[in-house]
């Protein structure tokens, strides 16, 4: 049953956060998160502030990660930051193929597929995000550009390797807008994705599949309770501890 699935809800801070704000809503998080069951909770931090990050939650169930991480293991990749070095701080994730660096970055499928092989061969779980514009929802185009986008990740990685992927559907329309898919949108993208890593293998289909796109503490439960939603990226609301702790207690709460 889907509904047995653990539930996984990881923040994204974006480019928030200065050393003084980021210690309170760390220490928070872990404070709050310490109560919860059968719900893992993690947060992706600038890349500057993951030490501070490794210091507050080193002895908390709160795992945490980075935003990006380059397709190259080392060398001359002026301002890019290896998988390797990440781990250094203990990062458990990295998120690859967020919409927003796919359109500003200019990243192509085929370069987040690289990411995403590069962070598990560092021992990092990729979440890999996939989306669909607006234009491309109203255009019935949102199974084709979904699909496209994860068949560009699973040509990359061996059946052992895609096993271990999280995966985000973030609507690039419900990002940062305040206007979330409904539950029901957000399913049947879930479910479509998940029959596509069915097709794959049977170890595939049960990897976590997180929602993301305004998720605030009174829309996570319905969406969270959906028989293929395993909890969910955070954007915004991550940054506030009470409405982080409490979309994380929404994914609780479906599971009592
Ligand atoms: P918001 O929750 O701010 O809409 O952002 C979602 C997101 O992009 C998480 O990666």
């Amino acid at each position: 049953m889907a509904r047995e699935r653990a539930k996984l809800v990881v923040g994204n801070w974006k480019m928030h956060g200065r050393i003084e704000q980021n210690a309170p809503l760390l220490t928070e998080v872990a404070a709050g998160a310490s109560a919860l069951q059968d719900v893992g909770v993690g947060v992706c931090v600038p890349f500057p502030y993951l030490a501070q990050t490794q210091a507050l939650l080193a002895d908390s169930i709160v795992r945490w990660g980075v935003q990006d991480i380059s397709a190259h293991a080392q060398g001359a990749y002026t301002g890019e930051v290896a998988a390797e070095m990440a781990t250094d701080f203990g990062a458990t994730y990295a998120i690859v193929g967020h919409s927003e660096r796919r359109a500003y970055h200019h990243e192509t499928p085929e370069l987040v597929g690289a990411k995403a092989r590069r962070a598990l061969d560092a021992g990092v779980t990729p979440i890999v995000c996939l989306g669909e514009t607006l234009d491309e929802r109203e255009c019935d185009a949102t199974e084709r550009v979904i699909g496209a986008q994860l068949e560009a990740v699973l040509l990359m990685l061996s059946e052992e390797q895609a096993a271990r992927i999280v995966i985000a559907y973030e609507p690039v329309w419900a990002i940062g807008t305040g206007k979330s898919a409904t539950a029901a949108q957000a399913q049947n993208v879930h479910a479509f994705v998940r029959s596509k890593l069915a097709e794959k293998g049977a170890t595939i289909a049960h990897v976590p599949l997180l929602y993301g796109g305004s998720v605030k503490p009174d829309n996570a439960q319905e969406l969270f309770g959906q028989a293929d939603i395993d909890g969910g990226l955070i954007g915004g609301a991550s940054l506030k501890s009470q409405d982080f702790l409490a979309i994380c207690q929404a994914a609780q709460t479906v599971l009592q």
